[in-house]
């Protein structure tokens, strides 16, 4: 099976989720795209509505493309579901996200959330998260941040767009830290998050409720284990 099909299945299976009139989180992503053309066949098919809110100008789009109605996340009260995509997943459901550059709105929208679930394909499934984290920073004064990165020996370079370095919706820059395997997750966001200049970072932890996995053998659920 192709890892479109997969995406697509994740998706599929997460629309089950939604129920008419809620208040629904749409994430950033390939996956999630399959995850708004469902909603917007149910739109059509059953008229299922939700109040929509977008991690991004491009889910925001898309969404209503598909029919469905997109709010401001100010204009809400909690968001009773989300689903996003995720870069990395661990066994503790602990994730990186943001290599699509939404983390900022994607973090936020999350935090406002009932029931927060990601949608993935079996290749995100990791024993430890290593790899690109990636930061959204402020402009001014990035080009001394990235260099103090460095010093750091976090590996950072900015994300590039098509003339010079992606811009985000809230417009700023990406920086992606190329690590091995991140030892102490806990350790790095806290020392990310109080970099001045760092707005955010793309390590999700212990944010998420359930991960939909797309498997070659089928869709497994994996629930965050009640402490
Ligand atoms: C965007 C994200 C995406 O959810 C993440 O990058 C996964 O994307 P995809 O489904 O395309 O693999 O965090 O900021």
């Amino acid at each position: 099976m192709d890892i479109s099909q997969l995406k697509r299945e994740a998706g599929v299976k997460a629309c089950q989720m939604v129920e008419d009139g809620m208040t629904l989180g749409v994430g950033t992503g390939s996956t999630v795209a399959y995850f708004i053309e469902e909603l917007g066949r149910r739109h059509r098919e059953e008229g299922l509505c939700a109040h929509c809110v977008p991690t991004s100008i491009r889910s925001a789009e898309a969404l209503r493309k598909a029919g469905m109605e997109v709010c401001d996340i100010d204009k809400v009260g909690r968001i009773d579901l989300t689903v996003d995509g995720a870069d990395a997943v661990d066994p503790d459901l602990n994730g990186l996200k943001g290599l699509g550059g939404a983390l900022l709105w994607e973090k936020i929208v999350a935090e406002n959330t009932d029931h927060y679930v990601w949608i993935v394909d079996e290749r995100k499934l990791v024993p430890s998260l290593r790899g690109k984290v990636c930061l959204e920073v402020v402009k001014f004064g990035s080009g001394r941040l990235l260099k103090e990165l460095e010093e750091c020996g976090l590996n950072p370079s900015f994300k590039q767009g098509e003339n010079g370095p992606a811009l985000t919706d809230s417009s700023n820059y990406l920086i992606e830290l190329d690590l091995g395997e991140i030892k102490d997750p806990a350790f790095l966001a806290t020392d990310l998050k109080q970099r001045t200049g760092v707005i955010e970072h793309g390590m999700f932890l212990g944010m998420v409720d359930e991960v939909i996995v797309a498997r070659e053998n089928g869709v497994e659920i994996i629930k965050k284990a009640i402490a």
